[in-house]
């Protein structure tokens, strides 16, 4: 039971038909975009060289931008200072009502020069603040040309679109495998009903025939049963026989395809749950013949193909009983 378990949870990249269904519909649609972008756009190399280049600019810009408030700041700082200065001077005049004409006509020039620097500052300032304003509206203009381009889009897609082809790679072969597994698991079913058919009706073969007509029957059925027809045990077994050796060709058949795909798929984890529960690496088509060796078959062999076929039989329903937890 705890392997069992084990084994549900090492199967969790198996999906609903539903989500397989969505999974190809977001494949699909992403297809699409994919193709609809390639359309409008230069190879993808030439495509990352203008990247390349707008992102260049917009670096160069930003750098400009921090140079720019650098400047600002400075200019500012001369600006309060020289306001300083004005009012200093405009204080010391005012207070002061022993100066000289000299004096008073020295200051006011002072005056004027330093309101002219002050006027000038001031339109420096503003030049500077709207280069900066221009500045930050280029930047932002390359930053959406950035996050629209195409070549990105495309990459983010492609990127995203292997992605989804390999995930459902993964669960179509996935499903695949069980698939097999039940296909197989149908097929020895059937396969175990006709040799407990043929079982029996070798049983009455042997049980309604004197020892004479038995050993006739047996080594005419080895030698193609000529004489056979007139005996109706015999005619049955011959054929449930036909029958029983052509659902063995399927069954060979069937373990011989899924080996092949459990071969081809061994990354998956479905792929080595499977070899085991169906010890794919030992199966042996003689275990199922019904004559082991010649003609010597007595009434008590029937006892041990009996036994055979309760053991296989035992072994399908344990299969079954794994492939279904598996796939719950
Ligand atoms: C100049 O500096 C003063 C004081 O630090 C500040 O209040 C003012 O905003 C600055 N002006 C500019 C244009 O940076
Ligand atoms: C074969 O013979 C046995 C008795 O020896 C009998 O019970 C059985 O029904 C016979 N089988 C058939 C198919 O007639
Ligand atoms: C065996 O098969 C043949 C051909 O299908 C059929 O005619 C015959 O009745 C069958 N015999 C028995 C005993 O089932």
């Amino acid at each position: 039971m705890k392997l069992l378990i084990g084994l549900s949870l090492l199967l969790n990249n198996i999906l609903s038909d539903l989500e397989l269904k969505e999974l190809r519909m977001k494949y699909q649609y992403i297809q699409m975009k994919n193709e609809e972008l390639k359309q409008n756009e230069p190879t993808n190399q030439q495509g990352q060289y203008q990247i390349d280049q707008v992102e260049q600019e917009k670096n160069d810009l930003q750098a400009e931008i921090i140079r720019k408030e650098v400047r600002i700041k400075e200019l500012n700082s001369s600006l309060i200072e020289r306001k300083k200065e004005l009012s200093q001077l405009k204080a010391k005049l005012s207070h002061n009502h022993k100066v000289s004409d000299l004096k008073i006509a020295d200051s006011n020039l002072k005056i004027t020069e330093l309101e002219n620097e002050i006027a000038r500052l001031k339109q420096k300032i503003l030049e500077e603040e709207q280069a900066k304003m221009k500045l930050y509206q280029k930047v932002n203009e390359l930053k959406q040309k950035l996050a629209n381009h195409d070549y990105d889009r495309i990459k983010k897609l492609t990127d995203e679109r292997k992605e989804l082809v390999n995930k459902l790679i993964c669960e179509e072969n996935a499903k695949k495998i069980l698939n097999q597994a039940n296909k197989l698991l149908k097929t020895k079913n059937i396969v175990l009903k006709l040799q407990g058919e043929a079982i029996d009706a070798l049983q009455d073969c042997l049980e309604n025939s004197t020892n004479n007509q038995n050993e006739n029957f047996l080594r005419n059925f080895f030698e193609n049963m000529p004489g056979i027809k007139n005996n109706e045990f015999a005619e049955k077994f011959q054929n449930i026989s036909e029958e029983y050796k052509n659902g063995l060709l399927l069954l060979e058949n069937d373990y011989k395809s899924l080996s092949n795909i459990v071969k081809d798929e061994k990354d998956l984890k479905v792929s080595l749950i499977i070899e085991n529960i169906f010890n794919l690496n030992s199966f042996n088509p003689d275990k199922y013949k019904i004559f082991q060796s010649d003609t010597n078959m007595k009434v008590e062999d029937i006892n041990l193909l009996k036994k055979n076929l309760g053991d296989m039989k035992s072994e399908l329903k344990q299969e079954e009983k794994e492939l279904k937890n598996l796939e719950d």
